[in-house]
């Protein structure tokens, strides 16, 4: 990445990073400890990301923190990061704020418990005017969920007359997403090694960029993210079109 995120103009690393922070459990189990340590070990790495956004010029950061097929887990790993979850935004809420991150969530919340629900919604409202870096956090999320809900509030103001089937095209759907205020991602990132984007963000990253790294997530440092935002800005990226 040649240009300086801070002269804008010419800036050319990623403005939207998302990230599938894999690799919690095997980092924990190298070690002998519960596959749990390995989360709150990863949740410790989601501030210094956060943290080193705005000197990259990242203005959208998005993170898979739990999706629609980790239910599947043991109730006690469950259990664990909903509890995870709560602490991490009751102690963090007031640094964020203070670092003018504005904080999301998406994915559907109907199967989170009301004590969590109610921290997300006051993290929301309490970060609403910040601007600096816009953390969106993908709880309880996947992308066919995503696609699935979308479809069904869609086709439900086409019932009410509210929209015309004709006009239905491909600006329409992201509007009925859970991203709809976000710009597409540019840049999705996968640590621990696998090459698989696991239901996430499925319309929104059609033109992303994909890095698969090795590094397991406890492991991810700014330093890293540096450099991948680094390679982004040496890629051609031509959406489809032919460069003339
Ligand atoms: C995948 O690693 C990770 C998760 C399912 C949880 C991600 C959660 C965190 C990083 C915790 C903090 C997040 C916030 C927002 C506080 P894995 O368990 O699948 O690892 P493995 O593939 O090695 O088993």
């Amino acid at each position: 990445m040649s240009a300086d995120p801070a002269k804008g103009d010419d800036f050319r690393g990623p403005r939207h990073v998302a990230i599938i922070m894999d690799g919690n459990g095997r980092w924990a189990q190298a070690r002998g400890r519960p596959r749990l340590f390995g989360h709150h070990a990863g949740a410790r790495r989601v501030r210094e990301v956060v943290e080193a956004c705005p000197s990259l010029g990242v203005k959208y950061l998005t993170i898979f923190a739990f999706s629609t097929e980790n239910w599947k887990r043991t109730q006690v790993e469950v259990a664990g990061l909903m509890s995870l979850f709560r602490r991490y935004i009751s102690r963090e809420a007031k640094a964020l704020d203070a670092r003018g991150v504005r904080v999301r969530f998406i994915g559907d919340r109907v199967r989170l418990d009301d004590k969590l629900i109610a921290l997300m919604d006051h993290l929301e409202k309490l970060t609403e005017q910040n601007d600096s870096v816009h953390l969106t956090i993908a709880l309880n999320y996947g992308g066919r969920d995503e696609v699935a809900r979308a479809t069904k509030r869609l086709a439900q103001d086409v019932a009410d007359h509210k929209l015309l089937p004709q006009d239905v095209d491909e600006e329409t759907l992201p509007r009925y997403l859970d991203t709809c205020v976000l710009p597409d991602p540019d840049l999705v990132v996968r640590t621990s090694g696998e090459a698989r984007i696991s239901n996430f963000l499925l319309w929104q990253s059609a033109y992303a960029e994909y890095e698969f790294i090795d590094t397991l997530w406890p492991d991810f440092t700014a330093e890293e993210l540096a450099r991948l935002c680094g390679s982004y800005g040496d890629r051609d990226r031509r959406f489809g079109a032919v460069k003339t």
